[in-house]
């Protein structure tokens, strides 16, 4: 997409995604009783049907009054779900809008916003300008549709949800080499407006960085790799942890990655509500950033900086030019990366040859989050668009970057350069991660 797409692409675009997040939020939603949609499962996550209703109030401020310069539908709820008001492990005892009101809210914000879109010519301000703002309301639903998926893993009782079973990697997959050689040299990290309309503020703008050479892991640690860590005693050696991490394992009696369980010899897992086996050959998920940087210190490597990490995605040696996905421009498909929720899980390590980037590297689009190395930091000539609680107030040393998209994230909050940031201590995201090694 660029910026020239007529009115009409521009509508159906921002329609589609709109449409594609509802139907997500409202799978999420459907498949519980109003008691768990009201109930606090983790301390850690909001009631579900705070989500819901929070979903709209962004869109109500958002698409219905400032595009559409409607007048407020319901200004009382914009304290009760505001996310800095209220952190989630109190969001229970507000007076929120029951399961009914919620879905009610819900719908009447959408039919309005079709209406403003409806009549939107897509121009005469930065907000509207490309459909930016309607893109952004979709993204910010899905990010929440991936919260409340979360949200559902830590939830107890009989799994509500069920997807098919990922792709298996091909024949081909036996062939690929662990690491993979990237040359040193410039390439444009990050992207400007005119190329990618709907990237966010910090996305921005596209800038020139030398990245000297290094390796990168082919695929995302697995499992049965990581198992080899704890094997090792990797938990109960301090050399291989920052101070900080140390301090978390020991704290929490931390042994392995959240969700994991021993017993009987065999490592359990519980997902979604099914306990199994371990699976040795998928990416291993629901690791800290500590627990990352533990085993690339274990296994003599490290993580990749988020520089290296989109220059591996991203830059095409052939054309010197950096693309908006490792595979090239278009957007992402079934055989591309593993997006969207479509599976509730990583596909195992070697799948999605069609998604390899030249250089071969794999599964660095969807999948699982792969921490990096990099503190969340504004790109030089960043411009806070449009508000700072975007993104400029969580810059700084104390939130890790992620790139790359989980299963669990939609194709519209997904790209080459799309950053994620959280704590390093987090570990019910579907975070993983792949290690990295200077040349020479
Ligand atoms: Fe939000």
């Amino acid at each position: 997409m660029t910026v020239t797409a007529s009115p009409d692409t521009l509508r159906r675009r921002a329609y589609d995604a709109l449409a594609a997040a509802r139907a997500r939020t409202a799978l999420l939603t459907d498949c519980v009783d109003d008691g768990e949609l009201t109930a606090q499962h983790s301390p850690l996550m909001s009631p579900l049907v705070w989500d819901l209703a929070h979903i709209s109030n962004q869109e109500e401020q958002w698409l219905l009054r400032a595009v559409g310069g409607r007048p407020a539908l319901r200004p009382e709820m914009d304290p009760l779900y505001d996310a800095f008001e209220h952190p989630r492990a109190t969001r229970p005892s507000l007076p929120l809008l029951p399961p009914r009101e919620a879905r009610a809210y819900a719908a009447e914000v959408r039919d309005r916003v079709l209406d403003v879109l409806g009549g939107s010519r897509f121009e005469g301000d930065p907000l509207v300008d490309a459909a930016f703002a309607f893109g952004m309301v979709a993204q910010h639903e899905q990010q929440h549709d991936e919260t409340m998926l979360i949200t559902h893993q830590l939830r107890r009782g009989p799994a509500a949800l069920a997807a098919p079973e990922p792709p298996r990697p091909g024949a081909d997959a036996a062939g690929i080499p662990a690491e993979v050689r990237i040359p040193g040299g410039p390439f444009t990290m990050g992207v400007s407006h005119d190329d990618e309309p709907w990237a966010l503020d910090n996305e921005r703008p596209g800038h020139v960085r030398f990245v000297p050479e290094f390796f990168l892991d082919t695929v995302p640690v697995t499992c049965g790799a990581y198992r080899h860590f704890i094997d090792d005693g990797g938990y109960r050696d301090p050399r291989w942890w920052a101070p900080e991490g140390w301090e978390q394992i020991r704290r929490h009696g931390i042994g392995a990655p959240l969700f994991w369980r021993r017993e009987g010899g065999q490592w359990l897992r519980r997902r979604f509500g099914v306990v199994e086996p371990v699976p040795d050959d998928e990416p291993v998920l629901h690791v800290s950033w500590y627990e990352a940087d533990a085993y690339a210190r274990w296994a003599g490597r490290r993580l990749p900086t988020e520089a290296e990490w989109e220059k591996a995605a991203r830059h095409d040696p052939a054309s010197g030019r950096s693309r908006r996905y490792p595979w090239g421009d278009a957007e992402p498909s079934p055989d591309h990366a593993n997006l969207g929720q479509r599976h509730l899980r990583p596909a195992p390590a070697g799948a999605y040859a069609a998604g390899a980037s030249p250089l071969g590297v794999r599964q660095l689009i969807g999948d699982v989050w792969e921490w990096t190395a990099s503190d969340f930091l504004p790109y030089p000539g960043f411009v806070a668009f449009p508000y700072r609680e975007y993104s400029q107030v969580f810059f700084g040393p104390e939130h890790k970057v992620l790139r790359g998209g989980s299963f669990a994230v939609a194709p519209v909050a997904c790209r080459g350069t799309f950053r994620n940031w959280d704590l390093p201590v987090r570990r019910q995201i579907f975070a993983g991660f792949r290690t990295a090694r200077d040349a020479g």
